[in-house]
């Protein structure tokens, strides 16, 4: 709540930082200041550290690139905290010529070269204070994130749908036509995560800032449409049937809707989760897999933190529908006919508004949707062939 009220804005980090200008320039000029002095400071009290080749020494003098920091006067505070907090021992200089012994091979890929103690690998979307104690910032960690791919035409169903969800969410708009100061109308706004880039679509925001390690906290995502009817539906409760029947990638039972693709999909009345259906005859050549079983389609799907670890891999970045990848997830759980359900106690409605579709460009006289549509065509079989491609090279590489 206290965090709450710092809007974060991925697309507006300069226009954010540029609204604390009055008083900026003074309050830089003290920054330079303590900086100077800490950095004297620590040259005094580690001689040692300083006059090695340790490079930590060099990255602790903050005085060069200070003026850059103007209104963020945390920053050389938060170079030389780790420091402050080492004891004799661990700032004792490994012996530098030999570098390769102070590799430490399990560290993430990359950051071998420092000590794992200090190694931050996962994130979040807490908001944070610019004040105060780190450690108080945090009242409350949200263990849920929703994302919306949102224009702000449809902002009245987006209001309706946020409210089925708790305060145990992360809420992070995906705007794909450039408006979000505009959303501060609604008071949930303020505090969500917003992100804009024109005319992307769900998939390539998922790809681009959902990676596992940043929404590392969250037991589940949902990764959501902006046009799902929500009357029948309460995030709360759909969770409680997603872990009583252990669903790790789950949608809601979709109500009638003149052109439902799949039967997999559709909500059945009186049931709480069903994992199976049956197509006409012919359709499944596998009661276990798609269209059958094993899958969910892309407009609403909900991941448990693992199984989306997976699927964020299986997402390809030039392939932004996502027109296929539903039938593949089933990649990524085993026993994919278990683990992947549709929750019917708690289900939407999918209203099929118009939004991206009608945002692609017209080419050679080819109508904007009907572009849109062609590439939808092409991804999928380009995702197909891939994934044969790749599974062939993998049995091959396994002397299958
Ligand atoms: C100081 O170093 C010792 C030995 O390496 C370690 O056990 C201890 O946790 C360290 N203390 C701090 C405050 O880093
Ligand atoms: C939020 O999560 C907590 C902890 O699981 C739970 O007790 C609480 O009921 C949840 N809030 C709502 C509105 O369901
Ligand atoms: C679901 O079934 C109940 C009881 O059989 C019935 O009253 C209700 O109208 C049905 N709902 C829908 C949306 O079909």
């Amino acid at each position: 709540m206290l965090s709450g009220k710092t809007p974060y804005r991925m697309g507006n980090f300069s226009h954010s930082a540029g609204g604390t200008k009055h008083g900026g320039t003074m309050r830089g000029l003290i920054t330079t200041l303590v900086g100077i002095f800490f950095g004297f400071f620590l040259g005094l009290s580690f001689p040692m550290l300083s006059s090695t080749k340790f490079n930590l020494s060099s990255s602790l003098l903050p005085i060069p690139d200070l003026s850059k920091y103007d209104n963020q006067q945390t920053r050389p505070l938060t170079q030389i905290a780790p420091v402050s907090g080492c004891n004799s021992s661990s700032t004792e200089a490994p012996k530098v010529n030999d570098a390769s012994k102070t590799l430490v091979r399990s560290n993430p890929r990359g950051a071998e070269r420092l000590p794992p103690g200090i190694i931050a690998a996962e994130s979040d979307f807490y908001l944070r204070r610019l004040w105060g104690d780190p450690n108080e910032d945090l009242t409350f960690r949200q263990r849920y994130l929703v994302t919306f791919t949102v224009g702000y035409n449809q902002r009245k169903n987006i209001d309706t749908v946020v409210k089925k969800f708790s305060e145990n969410f992360t809420i992070l708009l995906f705007h794909y036509d450039g408006r979000t100061t505009e959303w501060d109308e609604y008071e949930w706004s303020k505090q969500a995560i917003h992100v804009s880039v024109p005319k992307q679509t769900k998939w390539w925001y998922a790809k681009r800032f959902l990676h596992p390690d940043i929404v590392a906290p969250y037991e589940y995502i949902f990764i959501w449409d902006e046009d799902l009817g929500v009357e029948h539906f309460d995030a709360e409760e759909y969770l409680k049937l997603v872990r009583k029947y252990g669903l790790e990638i789950s949608q809601p039972g979709l109500e009638p809707d003149r052109k439902l693709n799949w039967l997999m999909t559709k909500r059945i009345n009186g049931s709480e989760v069903h994992k199976e259906v049956e197509e006409p005859p012919g359709r499944c050549r596998d009661p276990h897999l798609p269209p059958c079983a094993a899958f969910v389609e892309i407009m609403a799907p909900v991941f448990s933190r693992e199984a989306w670890r997976c699927v964020w891999h299986l997402l390809q970045n030039d392939l932004v529908h996502g027109w296929g990848f539903d039938l593949a997830l089933r990649k990524c759980v085993e026993p994919a006919h278990e683990k992947i359900g549709v929750v019917d106690a708690q289900w939407v409605v999918h209203q099929s508004f118009p939004s991206l579709g009608n945002q692609g460009e017209s080419q050679n006289g080819v109508a904007p949707w009907q572009g849109v549509r062609d590439r939808c065509g092409k991804e999928w079989a380009m995702f197909n062939s891939r994934l044969t491609n790749a599974e062939v090279a993998q049995q091959r590489a396994n002397g299958g």
